[in-house]
């Protein structure tokens, strides 16, 4: 109640208070400033809010204010009306702007929390779908194949059909098991959580540069495996800013830089190609770029984005280390 401060410490008043309706238990709350004796009794004090405006009472002016508040204000001089109704508008406003932050930021928090549930449950089910993908059905399709083979192996080079029939099986089983590997490493490579950030991101630069001829360099400076929540998220980053460059970018070559420094841990995400406008994007168009920040942002870093039209792209990714 800074205002009230002013008012009081500036030696209008030699009292100030202020009560609010108490959400549970006593009906009021009340901050104040300057002498506690003779403060208006509770009774008082609603008489005052059912008065609706300005009233005297042994010495204090008694003004209601924001949500059924009343301010107080004793021993001071003879002030105007119109003096009194002012203070309770900058009281009022007060008050209001304060609420209205705290619960800002209360929700600020609850969305962040719920954004981080959210995030991890989704790691952890990717993971889980993965490992069931790539050790389950991979291993039964692994086993058809093998079974195939041994098929085409033993059945007589005279049975033209069945054997047609058996080779277009195998490939048909051979074709789905490297879907079924894709898809693993899609969800989430168990090479992050194996053998950590470097060999995750080797992976997929090797991946991206098998499926889409970009060819990808990586350079991973840091000293051991980093915590694992600083790892995947590093690796979700890096993965949504070279799908933008495969999908965007038209360009032949990227490259990806990961070093410590300082206490943080750095990720650049680079490339030479058609490059955009990042201000131009309404955020219905970046939910990507977006998405990059705000999994940067909970554990306490940030995202630099630095791109022109015709002069490629780079993503700056920034992690405080424990
Ligand atoms: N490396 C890049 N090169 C050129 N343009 C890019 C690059 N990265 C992003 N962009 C531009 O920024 C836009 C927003 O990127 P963002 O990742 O947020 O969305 P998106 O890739 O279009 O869709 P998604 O939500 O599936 O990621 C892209 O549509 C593209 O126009
Ligand atoms: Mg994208």
């Amino acid at each position: 109640m800074r205002a009230l401060r002013t008012l009081v410490t500036g030696d209008r008043f030699a009292a100030g208070q202020v009560w609010w309706p108490a959400e549970h238990g006593s009906r009021w709350r009340t901050v104040g400033f300057g002498a506690e004796g003779g403060r208006p009794a509770a009774t008082i004090v609603e008489a005052a809010t059912a008065a609706g405006g300005p009233r005297r009472h042994e010495g204090w002016w008694l003004i209601p204010v924001a949500d059924e508040g009343v301010l107080g204000l004793g021993g001071g001089p003879d002030v105007s009306g119109s003096f009194l109704l002012g203070v309770a508008e900058v009281v009022t406003a007060t008050a209001q702007g304060g609420r209205l932050r705290r619960s800002l930021e209360e929700k600020e928090t609850q969305r962040s929390r719920l954004l981080q549930a959210l995030l991890t449950a989704q790691e952890e089910e990717r993971g889980r779908i993965a490992r069931d993908l790539h050790d389950q059905i991979g291993q039964s399709l692994t086993a058809m194949l093998l079974g195939l083979d041994r098929q085409l192996e033993r059945s007589a080079p005279a049975a033209d059909g069945a054997r047609d029939e058996l080779r277009r099986l195998r490939s048909l089983t051979a074709v789905t098991l490297a879907d079924v590997r894709r898809i693993a490493l899609d969800l989430r490579p168990s090479v992050l959580d194996e053998l950590g950030l470097a060999a995750a991101l080797r992976r997929f630069a090797r991946e991206l540069h098998e499926r889409y001829g970009i060819a990808v360099t990586v350079l991973v400076e840091v000293p051991e495996r980093l915590p694992a929540q600083v790892e995947t998220v590093l690796y979700r980053v890096a993965q949504e800013a070279l799908t933008n460059v495969v999908r965007h970018a038209r360009a032949a070559e990227a490259s990806i830089v990961v070093t410590v420094a300082g206490g943080f841990v750095q990720l650049v995400v680079e490339d030479g190609g058609v490059g955009f406008d990042p201000t131009a994007l309404a955020p219905a168009e970046r939910i990507g770029l977006i998405g990059m920040r705000e999994r940067l942002e909970l554990l306490g870093g940030g995202l630099r984005l630095e791109s022109a039209p015709g002069s490629g792209c780079s993503v700056h990714g920034r992690l405080p280390l424990p």
